[in-house]
């Protein structure tokens, strides 16, 4: 059987890695990993690929930057061919990103099977481009792999027949789980006893400059408080020289460049609070039980909600300054442990694969 595997974009790493492994130990399984080149730079990318021990791509299609029509038509345009000559029995593909919809719209159009690795979130805001991609890849894919009650209640909404849905889990965290203890070397020495870890990438946040400039004028003042650190993803980092950080900023909120994946563990882990965009960290936080809160008005991970340290926070400073202060207080958010959210989805993946094989 031949398995193939797209990855594009920094999420997709941690995702991907630990199922590439558990195919890896099924004997008759050949495997190709091709990398979209979405993300380009070092340490948004080839940094990832070493430290999740992942093997390095067959193929870079290195599509890099571009309107997301370009991007994903560029994507659909350079993978189809290797489709083509490669024939893959399966092509598996992960998360919500444009590398996602542009491979599965490839397969779905030559008839090649599609597994998607974390189906079924929805947050149910269409002005957020991974919506729109979720919706797609979902409706194209022949079995989906969902990591919660809800994704898989989301895909039988939409009409998805139950003999696709998966209920696997959360493969992010197969990986977490695993990389965790080897994270704790990468802690810095000196790091302070209270300290936010701070992380914005999407576009509804870092595009409007009068907002992302309020947000940094609420995070120097909160540095009055806690020690803040901001590993500046790519995009963040034009918008805050675009915008110039505010006077008062005072190299008190550390901007520095995006971590590693171990080296951003062992921050996450220590951290007294995590203020976010990220769809990951909203689940990263849950399982560490650090409180998290989230700077978007829904999530298409309403789990770590209800049942994890999340709290969505929307555009409301009072609000986040007041968590804070709650937080700081002693006073947070209790998670319980959500099911199969346990470092073992990517084996139920393994098994859901190796059973499909008589379907081909
Ligand atoms: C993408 C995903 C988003 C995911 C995020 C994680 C889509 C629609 N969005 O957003 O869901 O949460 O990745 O990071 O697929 N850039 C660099 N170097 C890089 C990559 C990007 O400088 O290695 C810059 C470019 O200027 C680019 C911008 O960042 O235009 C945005 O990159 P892009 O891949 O389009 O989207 P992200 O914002 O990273």
């Amino acid at each position: 059987m031949h398995v193939l595997h797209v990855v594009g974009a920094r999420p997709n790493f941690m995702k991907a890695a630990p199922v590439l492994a558990a195919l890896a130990r099924v004997s008759g399984v050949q495997q190709t990993l091709i990398h979209t080149g979405q993300h380009y730079d070092s340490n948004m990318s080839d940094v990832f690929l070493q430290q999740l021990e992942m093997p390095p791509p067959d193929l870079n299609l290195d599509v890099g930057s571009g309107s997301h029509a370009r991007q994903t038509a560029e994507i659909m345009s350079r993978f189809e061919p290797v489709v083509t000559e490669r024939r893959p029995d399966l092509v598996l593909v992960y998360g919500d990103v444009n590398s996602t919809v542009a491979a599965a719209l490839v397969c779905s159009k030559l008839q090649v099977r599609v597994g998607h690795v974390e189906a079924g979130l929805r947050s149910r805001d269409r002005s957020m481009p991974e919506e729109i991609n979720r919706i797609i890849i979902d409706q194209l894919s022949d079995l989906l792999f969902a990591p919660s009650e809800d994704a898989d209640q989301n895909l039988r909404r939409e009409g998805i027949d139950a003999s696709k849905i998966h209920r696997v889990g959360n493969v992010m965290i197969d990986t977490l789980v695993r990389l965790l203890p080897r994270s704790r070397r990468y802690k810095p020495d000196d790091l302070p006893a209270r300290y936010a870890l701070v992380t914005l990438h999407r576009p509804s946040n870092v595009d409007d400059p009068i907002w992302l400039r309020e947000l940094l004028v609420a995070l120097v003042e909160c540095s009055q408080d806690l020690a803040i650190f901001f590993p500046v993803h790519p995009r963040t980092h034009q918008r805050i020289s675009e915008l110039g950080l505010p006077q008062t900023a005072n190299g008190r909120v550390c901007l520095m460049d995006p971590k590693s994946y171990l080296e951003f563990l062992a921050l996450q882990q220590g951290a007294t609070v995590v203020i976010t965009d990220s769809g990951g960290m909203q689940e990263e936080t849950s399982f560490l039980g650090v409180p998290c809160l989230t700077l978007r008005e829904n999530t298409e991970r309403p789990i770590t909600v209800s049942q994890g340290t999340n709290q969505l926070i929307g555009r409301d400073i009072s609000l986040l300054k007041s968590e804070i202060r709650r937080i700081l207080s002693g006073d947070t958010k209790k998670a319980s442990p959500i099911p199969l959210w346990d470092g073992h989805a990517a084996e139920r993946i393994a098994k859901v694969v190796i059973r499909g094989q008589h379907l081909l």
